[in-house]
């Protein structure tokens, strides 16, 4: 039974060479799948096990005699790498660093960012994990200052067109079968950012892509996790600031293209069945930050 995802509903293929495999059992125990099994001392896959091969890679991933080989569902035999040697890889001060020194930056040079690094930024993201594998996250990536200003202002049509929704009176209505928290989140704070976004464009200012040069939506299909873009998200962030830019999420996107928004999404071509994600802007930072700022979570506690 394979799990379907937007782009494959059957199972990977899964390869064993008898003449390479030591029967160490690793590809076993690490596949959650789980279509391999042991009889009479061999690795056997069976397909109908489980979910049968979703196409995580790990069995191959670990195998130390390289005697297993998985294709399909975005998996291909170059799709095995060495892993980067240890020294090579940040340790928790330099990630810590990393990610104490990042700031949402909405502030930017009037530079456009390099090909290059939005490569970089996508080929990080790309690492994410994901619900199920293949990962079902779609990116639109918005080039250049003028791009980014368009998408903004045709999110901005969007969201006066819809505005209403927020009003005074249709809230008191949605008021019985909203929870409390939501209502007031719409009333704190949608409907007065949507107010304060039209003020400021009016000006000439855009409060809500903040003149950025470039910006990423991602988003996914229905089949995922709804986590999934999210994360994809933190990634690309996390890279952009690595290779030295400036990021900020956007997350009044996401919401507001949920309901709606068909015009918007056939122009920008959005798959209208997907699950609204989050927006990300990038730039080369105008400002530089002297401190950090120390963060706290609402809570730990352990149980
Ligand atoms: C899910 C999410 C959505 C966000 N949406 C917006 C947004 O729509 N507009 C904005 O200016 N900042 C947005 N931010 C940035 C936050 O306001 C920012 O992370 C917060 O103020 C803390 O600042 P720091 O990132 O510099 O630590 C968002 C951040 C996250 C994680």
């Amino acid at each position: 039974m394979a799990i379907p995802t937007a782009r494959y509903r059957e199972n990977a293929t899964v390869r064993i060479d008898y003449e390479k495999c030591r029967v160490c059992k690793l590809c076993i125990e690490v596949c959650k799948g789980a279509p391999l099994y042991l009889e009479n001392g061999k690795i056997m896959v069976d397909q109908t096990l489980y979910f049968g091969c979703i196409g995580c890679g790990h069995c191959a991933a670990v195998c130390p005699t390289g005697a297993i080989s998985v294709e399909g569902r975005d998996i291909f035999p170059t799709s095995f790498m060495d892993i980067p040697k240890e020294e090579t890889r940040a340790d928790y001060e330099e990630l810590m660093a990393l990610m104490i020194t990042r700031r949402s930056i909405r502030e930017f040079e009037e530079r456009n960012v390099e090909q290059e690094k939005i490569d970089s930024i996508l080929a990080a993201a790309s690492t994410a994990p994901m619900g199920i594998p293949p990962s079902d996250v779609e990116v639109l990536v918005i080039r250049g200052k003028e791009k980014v200003r368009e998408f903004s202002d045709d999110l901005l049509e969007h969201m006066r067109s819809n505005k209403w929704i927020f009003s005074k009176p249709s809230l008191l209505l949605m008021r019985p079968f909203i929870k409390k928290e939501e209502y007031e989140v719409m009333d704190k704070f949608i409907s007065p950012a949507i107010e304060t976004f039209e003020e400021k464009r009016k000006e000439d200012t855009d409060w809500l892509l903040y003149g950025a040069p470039l910006a990423m939506y991602f988003h996914v299909s229905p089949y995922a996790d709804p986590a999934d873009p999210f994360i994809t998200a933190t990634y690309a962030m996390l890279a952009a600031e690595a290779l030295g830019l400036g990021s900020c999420m956007i997350g009044t996107i996401g919401p507001m293209l949920k309901n709606g928004g068909k015009g918007l999404k056939e122009k920008y071509g959005l798959n209208p069945r997907n699950q609204p994600g989050i927006a990300i802007i990038f730039g080369y930072p105008a400002v530089k930050y002297r401190h950090t700022i120390q963060r706290n979570l609402a809570k730990v506690h352990y149980y």
